[in-house]
């Protein structure tokens, strides 16, 4: 029967998968790992406190009261501003991990590893990138390793794990996801779009007018993108923990439908009651901060990822550096005295969790608010294998949106 361990169990990927392992029926015992919050209890699960950043022996006393499990799931995340610093500290995290893994035994049993990655691994962080985008894409848009680029964390991820798993003679499979932006549950973790836009939706209804703005902007609300739902993500991982054929490969993985903000902007404003105004965005191509508000912009890398194919597709020299505009300045906006205090009276009209506020990723949703090309990761290679899962964004949204509702993360927008 398999068993399992998943490090960074209480972030949005990680609480999913082992909401996922709970449901499933053939894992007998789940040994969730993390620092400071523990895992829902189930008589499954096990939770045990262990810091990755710690040394290889100190994690093997952690480990040794752990018996060896057959699927290991690696979602823990450290953020860093500075990409280099992200590199080492993620990487460190993860090799000394494996290095502890094998010094406790503990992979005897072991099967599988899959590792959380996500699709930074094209650089879309960086700009526009070749659309849609597949895992077998040429080198220079999959690995932007180019001298000028800056390094990612994903890549030093990537190369430990197959080195560690190539040195003990592949004795166990590991597969590699690469996750769009994540719709899920996770209280005050890094990068949680769907707190972020549901206490701006909330807000928003609070204020006078009750008027719903796109923060970000005209080409970004007429672009299409997916999206991932943790859950969806989740059972990708237990699908490709029990599929030979996906072994020691990378895929990118998401819900399975294309969606707009075009699209979902009205129906966040149905949902909270809220009105969109009828012109929501400047005439013309100029920048302009939404009136009465401050607007926020970066120039992303010189060179979008599809630059690297620019002659290749006959398009050499035509793409300018990518940016992140935003009509409005959304960490500017939260510190407003008329949010501040909008948000003040719904969290003690309906008992909310201050650390919602306090945790809330207004940088990350900054970047997907206002970055100005679509995203569109091919599902292709997954399902050619005979990965079928699905979900509708939107219903997604809506399902998460109930979730955080309920654990008094978000005030319930059908009493706002
Ligand atoms: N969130 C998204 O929208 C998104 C989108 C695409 C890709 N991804 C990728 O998905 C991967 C997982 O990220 P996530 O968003 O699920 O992370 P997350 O929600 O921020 O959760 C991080 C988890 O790691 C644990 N952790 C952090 N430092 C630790 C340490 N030193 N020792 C032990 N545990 C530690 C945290 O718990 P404690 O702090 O309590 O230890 C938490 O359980 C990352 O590679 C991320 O880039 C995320």
């Amino acid at each position: 029967m398999p068993t399992a361990i998943v490090t960074g169990a209480t972030g949005i990927t990680g609480t999913a998968i082992v909401n996922a392992l709970v449901n499933a029926p053939e894992y007998t015992e789940i040994y969730t790992l993390s620092r400071s919050q523990k895992s829902p209890e189930h008589p499954k699960v096990k939770h045990a406190t262990l810091d990755l950043q710690s040394s290889a022996d100190e994690m093997c006393k952690s480990l040794s009261h752990i018996p060896p499990v057959t699927h290991i799931y690696f979602c823990a995340y450290l953020a860093n501003p500075d990409e280099g610093e992200a590199s080492r500290i993620n990487g460190a995290m993860l090799s000394n991990f494996l290095e502890a893994l094998t010094k406790s035994g503990q992979t005897i049993e072991l099967k599988h590893f899959c590792l959380t990655c996500g699709l930074k691994q094209y650089g879309v962080h960086q700009g526009q990138p070749k659309n849609p985008i597949y895992e077998d894409d040429d080198d220079s848009l999959v690995w932007l390793e180019q001298g000028d680029r800056p390094p990612n964390f994903y890549y030093t991820q990537q190369r430990i794990l197959e080195k560690h798993a190539a040195d003990h003679h592949n004795k166990w499979a590991w597969v590699v996801t690469y996750p769009q932006d994540v719709i899920g549950f996770a209280k005050a973790n890094f990068m949680n779009l769907t707190t972020s836009l549901g206490l701006y939706c909330a807000i928003s209804k609070e204020l006078e007018g009750s008027k719903l703005i796109f923060p970000g902007n005209k080409t970004n609300y007429l672009s299409f993108n997916n999206w991932t739902s943790a859950r969806v993500h989740a059972e990708f991982c237990l699908w490709a923990g029990k599929t030979p054929n996906a072994n020691n490969q990378r895929f990118n993985v998401s819900n399975g439908d294309a969606q707009s903000w075009q699209d979902m902007w009205p129906r966040l404003a149905a949902r909270y009651g809220c009105n969109i105004p009828e012109k929501m965005f400047p005439a013309g191509d100029e920048r302009k901060a939404y009136p009465g508000y401050e607007m926020s912009y970066t120039k992303l890398h010189d060179r979008p990822p599809i630059a690297e194919v620019a002659a290749k597709i006959g398009l050499k020299d035509e793409f300018k550096p990518s940016e992140i505009f935003c009509q409005i300045n959304l960490q500017e906006w939260a510190k407003r005295p008329e949010v501040v205090k909008a948000w003040e009276t719904l969290r003690d009209r309906y008992g909310l969790d201050q650390g919602s506020w306090d945790g809330a990723t207004w940088d990350f949703s900054t970047f997907v608010l206002g970055r100005n090309y679509s995203l569109i990761g091919s599902m292709s290679k997954a399902r050619k294998l005979g990965w079928t899962g699905y979900a509708d964004t939107w219903d997604e949204f809506q399902r998460t949106f109930k979730e955080l509702e309920d654990a008094k993360m978000l005030p319930p927008a059908a009493n706002l």
